[in-house]
């Protein structure tokens, strides 16, 4: 467990999943959380949970789609909440079983919109928080990437893109601004039951079960465990790093 306390973090899509534990794990350890997503109900929900612990929680409904809609939340959480040390990028998805699979049937339209949700959003939010964690000469920044990055899937050239030049980000990012203070690391889940596997297949499901040496899905908390290491003091030798959390199906 890392203290936190005094800390601001920054969730991006904490309205559900991945986002939500995220945003609970740090709050637990002391932090005020700043909550992003487009979901307004959703962030409602877990901002009283975490007002419940007795953390602030303030929430700004945010389309990371639009770079106008990020500078504005984040402007308004700079203003009502304080600046940023801890930014947690983790919103993000792809549309397999759900929009046209496949590179050839999917529509460019499709890949733009994959591709700007998992990476461009996350340089943006990014952008408009490292100015004060250098002024600060501090700062954490975690990225929720997948195994994805690694492994890639039929019907996931997209998003396996995005998330694959994330890391790419992660590492460059990592060797501008260490000398500020400021890691920079991603986390790269595996298959974790969130509503994002909703539209999964009972039988895909199976089958990704079956290729997970530990043979379980992964829970929420398991990526905010990782998340909530890399937040802390304990970490800060840690920077430019792909951590998988997967239950072993993909190594490296
Ligand atoms: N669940 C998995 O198995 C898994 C595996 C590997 C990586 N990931 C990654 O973990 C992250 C979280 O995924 P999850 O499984 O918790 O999914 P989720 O669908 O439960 O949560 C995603 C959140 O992002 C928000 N969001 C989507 N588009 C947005 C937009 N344009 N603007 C603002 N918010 C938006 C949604 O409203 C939602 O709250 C994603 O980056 C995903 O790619 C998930």
């Amino acid at each position: 467990m890392s203290d936190l306390t005094g800390r601001i973090a920054l969730v991006t899509g904490s309205a559900s999943g991945i986002g939500r534990a995220s945003a609970m794990r740090l709050a637990t350890d002391g932090a005020d959380i700043a909550l992003l997503d487009i979901n307004g109900d959703g962030i409602e929900q877990t901002a009283k949970e975490i007002r419940a612990i007795g953390r602030k929680a303030l929430t700004v409904v945010t389309d990371l789609l639009d770079r106008k809609s990020i500078d504005q939340a984040l402007a308004q959480v700079r203003t009502e909440l304080g600046t940023i040390d801890i930014l947690h990028n983790n919103a993000g998805g792809s549309t397999h079983y759900k929009g046209k699979r496949g590179f050839v049937n999917a529509t460019p339209d499709q890949w733009d919109q994959i591709v700007a949700l998992n990476l461009r959003a996350v340089a943006d939010c990014t952008r408009a928080s490292i100015a004060d964690m250098k002024e600060k000469g501090a700062g954490r920044v975690i990225i929720t990437a997948s195994e994805m990055a690694f492994r890639g899937g039929p019907g996931f050239t997209e998003y396996s893109s995005a998330k694959a030049g994330v890391l790419g980000f992660t590492r460059s990012l990592a060797m501008e601004v260490g000398k500020y203070g400021i890691t920079v690391n991603a986390i790269c889940p595996g298959v974790i039951r969130t509503p994002a596997l909703d539209s999964f297949p009972e039988d895909a499901i199976q089958e990704t079960l079956a290729e997970i040496p530990v043979r379980r899905l992964g829970e929420p908390e398991d990526i905010a465990n990782a998340v909530s290491f890399l937040a802390g003091d304990q970490a800060s030798y840690i920077t430019g790093a792909s951590i998988l959390v997967t239950g072993g199906r993909t190594m490296h």
